[in-house]
């Protein structure tokens, strides 16, 4: 097959653009490109649809849009666009961004305000609020766009004339109810008072066993049960389709040739080792039917919370560090002997963004705590790893880092014994909201008789590096007190 070209689109399924109906896409598609993203041919596609004008009213003739896609294929990009083109259609407006945790969405948020202020948009808008909890973006014409975490928010309902539920795999049927019963009560006013249709938008890639909301919805929808106002996308391989074949990856991938070549495609299922499911819902966006329940009870997580340590003289310390499957970000936890016979705890120590200041940081916990660090050889943090196991000291050509000796048989063991000593009380650990959020939404995923973290499903960064710490902790080797560094 040629894969010099991008493929031609084939989406399983996609509401036509009605050319009766004028479309407001055009001036998304400016917004897009003065933020640096261009729309590829898909994004064209669903704004065009999404944004059709209804003749009879001069506004949006859709409400709500439903739009599954692969991951990493552009969906968060264009909500960014429309969102901007939607505040400025008028005063007063309200836009939301709300992703599957506030953290999420913040982080989504900063990300496009490092655009925003890069384009001369920006003069259309006073600075930027990103204060955690009030982060804003303000037009000067009174509209603004937030983020918000779709589960806070499904708790006290948010009110706008565009909402845009990203990765909403991840929502119970209360929570998405909850969401659409503050927002649907509401539209009608805002109609009468602004002119223009507010519009709920569901954006996600397919979830897994516990997506009650979602999966509804989609099979809903693919019975052909699709309301009159639902602009309703659908990519992915065909359902009955070999997701191992990069062949039918590639050409039903509407990201393939934009955002990625064909060559790259075997690396990237590497990246998923064995985890054939994670790997077919990622770039093939099939459902992940087998994933079960969250990991971790959230009564067992409240139950083992702790008080954050201050390291000290005579504590051992163990650090473990995790690496987000997407490398953006890399989180170092600490194991530490809580000394009083209480316990080990495990914390959150840093979150460093990308993983090229994690060398240095871990450099300096080590040194200044005369703890070894705990890091999967393999997955995410396997370049990492790599680095840190392979640097060595001009002088003496000694290792640099002190790297616990886990084999790769122990990487598999080791959440496993991470949970069973929260379910013990052998372990606790330290109020975190990273830790915290990760928690909420974590899964396992099955490997022989083992289970690991399931880092297609969520991003687990946390909980992999503190249980890397947690495992280093207990094959510390012996040490003897002229090993315990004064802190
Ligand atoms: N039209 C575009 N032009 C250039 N880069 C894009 C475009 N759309 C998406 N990207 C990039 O592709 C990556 C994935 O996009 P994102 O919107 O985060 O995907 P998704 O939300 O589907 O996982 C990001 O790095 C994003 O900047
Ligand atoms: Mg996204």
């Amino acid at each position: 097959m040629n894969h010099s070209e991008p493929p031609t689109l084939k989406p399983r399924y996609a509401t036509a653009r009605n050319a009766d109906r004028e479309t407001d896409g055009a001036l998304v598609a400016k917004f897009s490109t003065l933020l640096g993203k261009p729309l590829i041919p898909w994004q064209r596609q669903v704004i065009d649809v999404i944004s059709e004008i209804d003749p009879a009213t001069g506004t949006y003739y859709y409400d709500e849009l439903v739009l599954t896609v692969q991951r990493q294929a552009g969906k968060t990009t264009i909500t960014k666009s429309y969102d901007v083109r939607n505040a400025l259609w008028g005063p007063d407006r309200k836009t939301w961004y709300l992703a599957q945790t506030g953290k999420d969405a913040n982080d989504q948020f900063r990300d496009f305000v490092k655009s925003w202020r890069r384009t001369k948009l920006r003069k259309l808008s006073k600075p930027p609020r990103l204060s955690n909890g009030s982060m804003a973006l303000e037009f000067r014409n009174g509209s603004q766009l937030r983020p918000g975490g779709a589960t806070e928010a499904a708790g006290h309902g948010v009110q706008g004339d565009l909402i845009n539920v990203d990765e909403v795999w991840s929502l119970s049927k209360q929570q998405a109810k909850n969401l659409k019963d503050g927002f649907i009560p509401t539209t009608t006013t805002r109609l009468k008072l602004t002119g223009v249709r507010p519009q709920i938008w569901w954006t996600s890639t397919e979830g897994n066993a516990n997506s009650e909301y979602f999966n509804a919805r989609l099979d809903k929808l693919r019975s052909g049960d699709i309301p009159e106002r639902t602009a309703f996308f659908d990519f992915g391989i065909p359902f009955d389709a070999d997701p191992e074949d990069l062949e039918t990856i590639w050409s039903y991938h509407p990201g393939a040739g934009h955002l990625f070549d064909f060559d790259q495609l075997a690396g990237f299922r590497n990246q998923f080792e064995d985890d054939a499911e994670g790997w077919a819902r990622a770039f093939g966006n099939i459902r992940d039917a087998g994933a079960t329940e969250r990991a971790i009870d959230s009564i067992l997580w409240a139950d083992t919370t702790a008080q954050q340590v201050e390291p000290r003289r005579g504590l051992r310390v163990c650090f473990g560090v995790g690496v987000s499957l997407d490398a953006t970000h890399t989180v170092v936890a600490a194991c530490i002997d809580s000394g009083d016979g209480a316990p080990p705890l495990v914390q959150i120590v840093d979150d460093l963004p990308g993983t090229g200041e994690a060398p240095a940081r871990l450099l300096a916990l080590q040194e200044r705590y005369g703890a070894p660090i705990c890091i999967d050889r393999r997955g995410p943090s396997a370049a990492l790893a790599d680095v840190l196991a392979t640097t060595k000291s001009s002088d003496t050509f000694e290792p640099v880092y002190r790297l616990t000796d886990m084999k790769a048989g122990d990487a598999v063991t080791a959440p496993q014994s991470f949970v069973s000593a929260l379910e013990q009380h052998n372990l606790s650990h330290a109020t975190d909201p990273l830790a915290d959020e990760q928690v909420c939404v974590a899964t396992k995923r099955k490997s022989g008789d083992a289970w690991l973290w399931n880092r297609a499903a969520s991003d687990v960064s946390a909980l992999e590096a503190m249980t890397m710490a947690y495992w280093g902790f207990t094959h510390l080797p012996d040490w003897s007190i002229d090993d315990i560094q004064v802190f």
